[in-house]
């Protein structure tokens, strides 16, 4: 593809049409000047004869040389005859030679282009008398071809001149430079500048090729304007997706993170209540129990202060413990942060840690950043203190956990609290004292105390739920068959306190049922209290209550 521009393949195209035309019209003046200079000589030549032929045959005839001389000077006196010769029987009587042309003759003349020439004869009464020559130059009519041929050459310059001078002007102004303005508006508008505007004067064709133009950028404009809508529609609903779809993510990550948290902890809660359930001493609990949490909560410091007679919480165990001269082992009620927790009920916060709160490493020691005190709270009573150092904050999930384990914390150590009271009261043993004057109630008594004991083996020993379960229903069940049997005989005879004796029995059961099933559901309870509580009753009960009815029904016959 040529890189010209149109307006010089234009103008090429003019120049090319213009010399052609220019040559063939200068080639058709040439061959017409041709013929024109043969058909004047060819004139001339017969001029020349005829005037030989008709002058010459009577001076010949004659013998008059002057004439013929004469005759023949005056056909010489043309400048275009070169040659003159006249003959008379075979012998040239009469020869002229232009000057210029030196010592030529005929032959030479005959023989050349250049020159036109003819021969006749000369008759006198149809009798030959002569032969005459003449040779016409063609010099003057090739000069005046000549001048001819380059006024032709000279009006065709000027002519290729004008043309192409004009041509140009009128296709520049007329198509180049409108066009030249339809190709910079059309590339400003492929370029993406789409408010360049085309100017387009006239009303020819590239006036109106201007205004489609404009047409065409205009629908262009508003396609754009209308795909760059739908595109930034487009987009915003792609970053809307994205964002739901980044947010559904992060919440299923989150999701299963916290499930996963969720079980690790959930597992952490079930590995503390083993340890829990692992010993009875209180110095081992502690121990264990600081050991799992710090290590599960990757804690750099634990402190565990248990309720001791009188109202100070000593340390039973600790973790991580600076232990230098001075440090307190334990707590009065109310003093230090230890017995403001314990007062108070509630945990705390702190985070411009005590001095004494020193983590020992190998390399020296260094203070936790946070510590975190927790009451462990038994029947409105804090029975323990929790405290917890940390390098960093607790989160919302380990504060939760801690939580729920002091729930568990707080329940195995009321029960090893609740065991070392029974053992000094458990001694349970049916002897007389308890001896309601009824031999069937007495033996019934007797069992009861048996269930009792067997729960405390059960619990003391650590038994699993199931078999402390089995235990417990047995007891609940035996002692509704008690209460019945004895409420039976009570109305039969007629008891005057039978109702009020009924209503403590009610209590009783109830409370025992309600336990039961809270513990068959899988609920935590403190089965040493539910113990303590039985025993006590018991006693209480047979004691005082079934010891009043025993002199009644006596004397109703029933011993
Ligand atoms: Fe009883
Ligand atoms: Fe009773």
């Amino acid at each position: 593809m040529s890189n010209d521009s149109i307006s010089r393949r234009f103008n090429r195209s003019i120049i090319r049409i213009v010399i052609g035309l220019l040559l063939l019209f200068s080639v058709s003046v040439v061959i017409y000047g041709v013929k024109k200079m043969n058909l004047q000589l060819n004139n001339k030549m017969n001029y020349a004869l005829k005037l030989a032929q008709t002058s010459l045959p009577r001076a010949l005839w004659n013998m008059d040389t002057k004439s013929v001389d004469e005759i023949l000077s005056a056909l010489f006196l043309d400048m275009d005859v070169v040659y003159l010769s006249l003959s008379v029987e075979g012998e040239i009587t009469y020869e002229k030679v232009r000057q210029g042309f030196g010592e030529s003759n005929f032959a030479f003349f005959q023989s050349s282009s250049d020159f036109l020439w003819a021969e006749d004869r000369i008759l006198h009464r149809n009798k030959e008398i002569g032969n005459v020559r003449i040779v016409l130059s063609k010099d003057s009519f090739k000069s005046e071809l000549n001048n001819q041929l380059m006024a032709v050459i000279v009006m065709a310059l000027i002519l290729i001149g004008v043309i192409t001078v004009r041509s140009m002007t009128i296709s520049r102004k007329l198509i180049f430079h409108p066009l030249a303005g339809l190709e910079r508006s059309a590339s400003s508008i492929a370029g993406g500048n789409l408010d360049a505007q085309i100017i387009c004067e006239g009303d020819d064709e590239i006036g109106k090729l201007g205004r489609s133009f404009n047409t065409m950028r205009e629908s262009v404009k508003k396609l754009v304007t209308d795909l760059n809508s739908v595109n930034e529609e487009l987009e915003q609903r792609v970053e809307m997706r994205t964002a739901e779809l980044l947010k559904s993510t992060e919440e299923l990550k989150r999701a299963k993170e916290e499930a996963e948290t969720s079980g690790r902890y959930k597992t952490a809660l079930n590995e503390l209540s083993d340890i829990l359930h692992s010993g009875n001493e209180i110095q081992e609990m502690a121990g264990n129990l600081s050991r799992y949490i710090a290590e599960f909560l990757k804690l750099p410091l634990i402190g565990f202060f248990v309720k001791t007679s009188g109202k100070s919480f000593s340390r039973a165990a600790d973790f991580g413990y600076y232990k230098k001269e001075g440090l307190p082992d334990s707590f009065e009620f109310g003093s230090g942060m230890i017995g403001q927790v314990a007062k108070e009920r509630k945990p705390i916060m702190l985070k411009d840690i005590p001095e004494y709160a020193r983590i020992s490493f190998g390399f020296g020691e260094v203070s936790p950043r946070v510590i975190y005190i927790y009451p462990l709270v038994y029947d409105d009573q804090t029975i323990a203190v929790l405290e917890l150092g940390n390098f960093n904050d607790f989160s919302e999930t380990e504060l939760e956990w801690i939580k729920e384990a002091a729930k568990n914390v707080t329940l195995a150590l009321q029960t090893i609290l609740s065991i070392s009271e029974l053992k000094e009261i458990m001694q349970l043993e049916w002897d007389e004292s308890y001896d309601v004057g009824i031999s069937e109630f007495n033996a019934q008594h007797k069992r009861l105390i048996i269930y009792v004991n067997s729960l405390f083996d059960a619990i003391n020993q650590k038994e699993n739920d199931q078999a402390i379960g089995a235990v417990l229903n047995g007891l609940t069940e035996y002692t509704k068959t008690h209460f019945a049997a004895e409420e039976n005989l009570m109305e039969k005879y007629g008891y005057p306190d039978y109702e009020s004796h009924k209503e403590e029995h009610n209590t009783l059961a109830s409370e025992v049922i309600e336990i039961y099933n809270r513990f068959d559901s899988g609920e935590k309870i403190n089965l040493a209290t539910l113990l303590i509580f039985l025993v006590n009753w018991l006693k209480e009960h047979i004691k005082k209550t079934d010891k009043r009815y025993g002199p009644y029904l006596n004397r109703k016959g029933i011993t």
